[in-house]
């Protein structure tokens, strides 16, 4: 059995993230930029479920675990500030991918009007720029030392834990 150390998991979804946020950015910024998501195109069907997925998996489980099991940990090393700051960071983009969510869900049934494509360009192009500040932020502040400050037992552990998570299907958006 190999030995998955919970940084180098957390990395993987951070390049996942950072997938997301540029098929977002292709989406709304594309040669598509004019015309609202909707359910005939086969590739709108295609990235909104690609796109709800990720933001129940990418974003929304992964900031739980970070949340409830990583930050804890992190904060008794003396990292208060830095879990607090990240903390605040996910509240404003889990408000962001909510919305977005919300519409790209409606866009499966009817194509979102011209109002509502235009609050979809606006968040995602909003979400974009906080995933990409806050993956930023943790893999130089957290990720990259998280084996070291946690030791490799307790890292390994944590990845077993994280893995559990990945494979329960476990996610609220
Ligand atoms: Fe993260
Ligand atoms: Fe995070």
């Amino acid at each position: 059995m190999t030995t998955e150390d919970i940084g180098a998991l957390l990395h993987a979804e951070h390049l996942q993230a950072l997938g997301v946020a540029n098929a977002l950015e292709v989406r709304i910024m594309g040669a598509d930029k004019n015309r609202p998501l909707g359910p005939t195109a086969p590739a709108d069907r295609k990235f909104v479920d690609e796109l709800v997925a990720a933001l129940d998996d990418a974003i929304c489980r992964h900031y739980r675990f970070e949340e409830e099991t990583l930050f804890p940990l992190l904060q008794t090393a003396g990292l208060q500030d830095v879990t607090a700051m990240l903390t605040g960071e996910h509240e404003t983009i889990r408000t962001m991918a909510g919305e977005l969510r919300a519409l790209a869900k409606n866009s499966a049934a009817t194509p979102l009007d011209q109002q509502q494509w235009t609050r979809f360009r606006e968040t995602a192009m909003d979400f974009i720029h906080a995933v990409m500040f806050h993956i930023q932020k943790e893999e130089m502040g957290v990720v990259r030392s998280l084996s070291l400050m946690l030791g490799a037992a307790a890292s390994a552990d944590l990845a077993q834990r994280y893995r559990a998570m990945q494979q329960g299907g476990d996610a609220t958006p």
